[in-house]
């Protein structure tokens, strides 16, 4: 049976009257009886939605299977419709719409069915991607194509750009260290390009150590005798001769616009400690050459921080030994398998995990780029999956669904009174630890639902014997601090969401938030004296949509986020000066739901994360919107393959 019919869905959205209607049309096969429509969205039907044309027979989070009226046959050139009129939410870009779609026919055989993008009112949301990246550019803003701007530069004439940049022999190791990471990076992100880089003869660039030079600085100084970088270790050597490749490299693209000087000073070093980006592979699954491209782009972006969100309630991606069940049951989503699929994922079993050894190559890779990898576990929360595979973490005793999570999935809290619990989490710890050498462990505390443990007779009776009362977030800062503790035995500090303060939160020593929520939910966490990396959804979380317009792919909760709402924001603006140290640093976040393939993925994050770097990186002062839009599209864009 399997493909024997070509089918299509089509989906509208009745603005006005805030109907959904989901049409699938059988262009060609045998009359279809029985089945049902399985689709992934990001739409949820509410519970009180009425239906009309098919009966709701499955649903988890977004993920709906709607069955045929019985009786009813589709024969070939006909369309079955379905119609509901109480969604989560306000659906305003195509991208909420069905992302994947299959039919389970009446034998339990499955079909695959097409997918069109989703209109409103009738009107086609494809997003049209030329009118999309044509924006007319400000030429001639900036003679030096660097991003992010540096510190200082005072330049002029030009230098011949024909010629490579090559390596003093005299150069110190860090120096040799530096330019062989440089040189590869530049090659594999310019692969049909003229080398940036060469060896023998080009421009030959003198180096110096000076320790003077610190925190990633670097000094080059341009004059008739030649180029002459100096930076006090790799780091500061990396990001000078980065600076010296962009240059070249736009002076090479676009001469009439760009140089390579022939005399003066660049004097520069990097505004926050902490410049990252998160990035979500449990929504997605992004291969390893796919981190691997991307953290090239950030090295480019002078990015130092890698926050890879390793698990959610739909996918749970790092292998922990001893724990097979994890990764086999979790990992890969499908029909038929513990997790449905998902966020546009097809019905045959699909995802996938890294092992311990994948993690570490990519731990070396960001080294050689000076990027950390923090690792995500994100607890308690978000762990229906985890709950899922390993029952034994559950209280048997939680034997109904009491609470649901924002997106809607059932029970996904982790339950600090269950000894497995912590079980497992010490195997988890052991793991991160072995792999990733980073300061800093990642544990979520990402929305915990209120209510959660509520109904758990273990975790009450724990609640009422610490607290003398049952509370979601008094347990969660319990839950927390053990947390906390078992990382410091481990010899690591603690990074969290900013939900982690709730209820008691943590011990503020060594505790890392990240403040998402808006942008002045920083302010208080550093005032309670947590230290703080600032990713204000409004500006830094690149999932969401670039305008308001139907066609523009991504989410909308936190409003749109344009490239100058990137690029506008001014870290710690509002805090006095008194809480200025606990500002660590500023960094996007790319949740993927709405990452679902390589264009998607391209389209949403670049070139935002060169705006957010140009802020993480650059004084203030030199921030100039019309000089980056002049040179943002020299910067490199990944091209990814996600399932
Ligand atoms: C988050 O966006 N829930 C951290």
């Amino acid at each position: 049976m399997q493909n024997s019919h070509a089918c299509r869905l089509l989906t509208n959205w009745d603005a006005d009257r805030g109907v959904i209607e989901l049409s699938l049309e059988l262009d060609q096969g045998e009359p279809i009886s029985g089945a049902q429509l399985a689709t992934t969205s990001l739409f949820r039907i509410h519970p009180e939605c009425r239906i009309e044309g098919a009966t709701l027979t499955d649903q988890l989070s977004n993920y709906h299977v709607f069955a045929q009226p019985k009786g009813m046959q589709l024969l070939a050139g006909e369309c079955w419709t379905i119609r509901a009129d109480r969604l989560s939410h306000v659906l305003r870009h195509y991208s909420y719409g069905p992302k994947s779609a299959h039919l389970i026919l009446r034998d339990g055989t499955t079909c695959p069915v097409t997918v069109e993008p989703m209109t409103r009112n009738g009107v086609p949301g494809e997003p049209d991607w030329e009118r999309l990246e044509q924006t007319a550019l400000p030429k001639g803003a900036a003679p030096l194509s660097v991003i992010p701007a540096p510190f200082d530069a005072e330049v002029a004439g030009r230098r011949n750009t024909a010629p490579p940049l090559v390596l003093s022999p005299e150069a110190s190791l860090a120096a040799q260290k530096a330019f062989s990471a440089v040189r590869a990076l530049a090659c594999r992100l310019f692969a049909n390009e003229e080398p940036l880089f060469g060896h023998g003869t080009g421009h030959t660039i003198a180096t110096a150590d000076d320790p003077a030079l610190h925190g990633g600085a670097y000094e080059i100084a341009f004059d008739a005798e030649g180029i002459a970088l100096s930076a006090g270790d790799e780091n500061g050597f990396r990001h000078g001769f980065i600076t010296l490749g962009q240059m070249l490299r736009g002076a090479r693209l676009r001469p009439d616009e760009f140089i390579v000087p022939a005399t003066g000073m660049i004097r520069d070093q990097p505004r926050f400690d902490w410049r990252g980006t998160h990035l979500d592979v449990a929504r997605q699954f992004y291969s390893m050459q796919d981190l691997v491209d991307f953290l090239d782009c950030l090295a480019w972006n002078k990015l130092n921080r890698f926050h890879i969100h390793l698990n959610d309630d739909e996918a749970w991606r790092l292998e922990i030994p001893g724990w097979p069940a994890l990764t086999e049951r979790t990992a890969f989503r499908g029909d038929g398998e513990l997790l449905p699929p998902l966020l546009g994922s097809p019905a045959e079993r699909a995802g996938g995990f890294y092992t311990g050894g994948d993690m570490r190559a990519l731990v070396a890779h960001g080294t050689g780029l000076g990027i950390e990898i923090i690792p995500e576990i994100d607890i308690p929360g978000h762990c229906y999956c985890v709950l899922r595979a390993l029952p034994q973490l559950s209280d048997p005793g939680e034997n109904r669904i009491y609470y649901r999570s924002v997106q809607y999935f059932p029970n996904n809290a982790l339950n600090p009174a269950v000894d497995a619990t912590w079980t497992f989490l010490g195997d988890v710890f052991d793991t991160l630890v072995d792999i990733f050498p980073a300061r800093y462990i990642h544990a979520g505390a990402d929305e915990v639902a209120e209510g959660a443990w509520l109904e758990s007779p273990l975790a009450r009776t724990l609640g009422e014997k610490l607290f003398g009362k049952v509370e979601t977030f008094s347990l969660q800062s319990y839950f927390l601090k053990r947390v906390q503790e078992m990382l410091r035995e481990r010899g690591r500090d603690i990074a969290v969401w900013e939900e982690a303060a709730l209820g008691g939160g943590l011990e503020v020593n060594g505790a890392l938030l990240v403040a998402w929520k808006e942008s002045k939910s920083g302010r208080a966490l550093a005032q309670q004296g947590y230290q703080v990396v600032l990713a204000p959804a409004e500006h830094y979380y690149l999932d969401m949509a670039r305008s308001t317009e139907w066609w523009e792919p991504g989410a909308s909760w936190a409003g749109t986020v344009t490239l100058r709402d990137t690029y506008d924001y001014e870290p710690g603006s509002d805090w006095p000066d008194e809480f200025r140290d606990k500002l660590a640093g500023v960094q996007t976040c790319l949740w993927s739901e709405n990452l679902a393939t390589p264009g998607l993925f391209a389209h949403l994050v670049y070139p935002r994360i060169s705006a957010m770097a140009e802020t993480a990186w650059s004084a203030s002062g030199r921030k100039d919107f019309d000089r980056f839009r002049a040179i943002q599209d020299l910067m490199p864009v990944s091209h990814r393959t996600a399932i």
